[in-house]
Formats: C-alpha cells, sequence, structure tokens
C-alpha cells in the first residue's frame, strides 16, 4: 500500500466532481488530491461500472468516495475501484441525504461506531490501496466529545488510520442536506484534539476552509486540508497550490492556456459522444472575481450547450481575457 500525499485535496462533491471537473482542476494543480463524487456501492456492483468509474490518466492522484451500509457489496465496490486503478477508497460517513433517514447509510452511520469498524475491515480487506474513513463530528443528539472520539477510536481498533473530519455534526431531524452543510456550527477544535490525543492517525480537516492561503497554518498540526466548494466555485485559486504547499516550483500555466487543454480535452470528448454541457458547466467559475465574470456565467449557462457552443466558449474566452488584461 502506497500511501498518498493527502496534505490538499479537493471534496467530493455528486454534481461537481465529475471525471470533467477532475480533469479541470489537474490542469491547475499536479499533487492536490482529487475526489469522485460519492458512489453507492449497490448502483456500482449492479450498473454500468465504466460509467461510473471511467477516469483520465491524468487524474490521479485520485480518490474513489463509496456509499453503502453492506459490508460485502462494499468490499466489492472497493475491489472494482482498485481494478479501476484508484488510489484510495474512502467510505461517505456524512451524507445527511433524504435516504439516510432510513438507517445506515452516510451520516447514520456516526451512530454505529463498531458496524463502521466492520465496514472497514470487509473494505481494507478486499484490496491494497488504502481505505479511509469521511465522517462528521457527530450526528442529532450524539455530538458530545467522548461520542466523537469514541467514533474514531472504535474505527481505528479495527484498523484505519486515515480520518476526513467535516467538523460540524449532521442534524438529520428537519434540515435539508443543504443546510447540514451551513447551520451546524463548525467546529473545528474537535479535530485539532482529536489529532493531539491520538498523533498515530492521520486526520485531515474539511468544512468551511475558503482558500489555500488557509491551508499552511491548518497543516501545522494537521496532516491535511480538504477544501470543498470553495474550490469548485472558484477553481483558480488551486493554481497556488503546488507551489505553497508541496514546493512544486514548476512553471505555471496561463489561464488561456488552462483554457486550450480544456478545450482540446472537451472537443476529443465531444468526438466521443459526450453532450458539451455537462463538461462546460464547471467552467462556470472559472473567472471568479474578475472583471467579467457575469457575462461569463451567463454565456456558459445559457449559451455553450447549445449548437455551436464550442465556438461561443472560444469567443467569450476571448471576450473575458481582454477584459482582464
Ligand atoms: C454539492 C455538494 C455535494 C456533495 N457531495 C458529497 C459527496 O458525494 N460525498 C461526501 O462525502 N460529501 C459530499 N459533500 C460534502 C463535501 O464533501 C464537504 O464535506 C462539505 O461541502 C464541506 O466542505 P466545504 O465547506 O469546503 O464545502 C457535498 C457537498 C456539496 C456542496
Amino acid at each position: 500500500m502506497t500511501p498518498i500525499d493527502q496534505r490538499l485535496s479537493v471534496a467530493p462533491m455528486l454534481d461537481c466532481t465529475d471525471r470533467h471537473a477532475r480533469y479541470l482542476l489537474r490542469l491547475l494543480t499536479r499533487h492536490t488530491v482529487l475526489y469522485t463524487e460519492m458512489v453507492v456501492a449497490q448502483a456500482l456492483i449492479h450498473g454500468d461500472r465504466q460509467r461510473f468509474m471511467a477516469h483520465h490518466g491524468d487524474e490521479h492522484p485520485l480518490v474513489l468516495q463509496l456509499g453503502g451500509s453492506d459490508p460485502a457489496q462494499l468490499a466489492t465496490a472497493a475491489r472494482i475501484g482498485e481494478e479501476f486503478g484508484y488510489d484510495q477508497v474512502n467510505l461517505n460517513v456524512g451524507c445527511p441525504s433524504e435516504r439516510v433517514k432510513a438507517g445506515r447509510f452516510g451520516a447514520a452511520l456516526m451512530a454505529e461506531p463498531a458496524y463502521v469498524g466492520e465496514l472497514y475491515s470487509a473494505m481494507q480487506a478486499a484490496v491494497k490501496v488504502e481505505v479511509t474513513i469521511k465522517c462528521r463530528i457527530g450526528i442529532d443528539d450524539l455530538d458530545s466529545w467522548d461520542h466523537f472520539l469514541g467514533f474514531v477510536e472504535s474505527v481505528a481498533a479495527a484498523g484505519c488510520k486515515t480520518f476526513i473530519i467535516h467538523a460540524r455534526k449532521a442534524w438529520l431531524k428537519g434540515l435539508s442536506p443543504k443546510q447540514n452543510r451551513t447551520l451546524p456550527p463548525l467546529n473545528y477544535e474537535f479535530v485539532h484534539r482529536l489529532k493531539r490525543e491520538h498523533p498515530e492517525l492521520k486526520i485531515i480537516i474539511n468544512g468551511g476552509i475558503e482558500s489555500v492561503a488557509d491551508v499552511d497554518e491548518l497543516l501545522s498540526d494537521l496532516d491535511g486540508v480538504m477544501i470543498g466548494r470553495a474550490a469548485y466555485h472558484n477553481p483558480w485559486m488551486l493554481l497556488k497550490a503546488d507551489r505553497q504547499i508541496y514546493a512544486d516550483d514548476h512553471t505555471l500555466p496561463t489561464r488561456m492556456q488552462v483554457l486550450e487543454q480544456y478545450m482540446s480535452y472537451m472537443r476529443l470528448q465531444l468526438e466521443q459522444g459526450v453532450p458539451l454541457r455537462p463538461m462546460a458547466r464547471h467552467l462556470i467559475g472559472f473567472y471568479q472575481g474578475s472583471p467579467g465574470a457575469k457575462n461569463w456565467r451567463r454565456c456558459i449557462a445559457d449559451e455553450v450547450g447549445r449548437s455551436g457552443g464550442l465556438a461561443r466558449l472560444g469567443e467569450a474566452i476571448q471576450i473575458i481575457e481582454q477584459q482582464v488584461a
């Protein structure tokens, strides 16, 4: 098992971190770890594996995130992920979706530490790559430090060494999945305290981190930082990561160079029958904060999916680049 350097990662996000988005992000940073969207183990086993698993060779380091609650299914799904070349497999113990209310899935598993240990063991026994856990700090009324510590210790006793912690609890009674990403307050102290009490574990913090500039400080006592929404809504921020975090000072591309490469990628994908809109939509935040960003967003959202969209995108790039210059 070769551990991957996880000092910075972009969070798994349904409807966001698909293979096209990951390809785009990889053009901005060589080292930041990328995650798939959550793939439900059962769907992977019984569904179209190519559709769920396909990715470009340039996307590595790349982690497959699985959701599920059946140890045998999760083990099989992890094995499929390994066969497809993923560098690591992660189990989702933080998702607050509707499905969770039926129990034993995503964040609901925070209430069952011993069972999560069993899920972890089944998955890790099935693969050579490392299996990690992404969890919350609590769920509903199970939000004490003791419960959180007990959860992590129980899963660690099963052998898990790496925990990615979204530093807010999930409140399943009455909050939507979206509200569950903002309303329960962040509690970074639980994450720092966990690392102090268990320095032997790799602890990665997630939740509300807005910029790569904030990462260094967090890395002074933690093993990694995971950024979700901020990186998706403003991918250009990741350009700083290779230098600042990984001390790799390769020549950085310009926005134009990144877009040219992404356009070439999209052209090849179009030839293979992939529609333009699901690829181009990831560019919406590409000029976040620049003059002309509003027109750019409107153009991507309204015009690029239509016929001749790639040419229209080329024109939009010329226009905004003149405004930015
Ligand atoms: C649109 C969206 C989809 C998400 N999908 C997933 C998912 O598939 N798996 C997961 O573990 N977390 C998912 N999350 C949660 C993120 O991984 C992350 O934990 C959360 O957004 C907090 O990080 P942030 O404040 O940096 O965005 C999702 C978040 C968003 C906004």
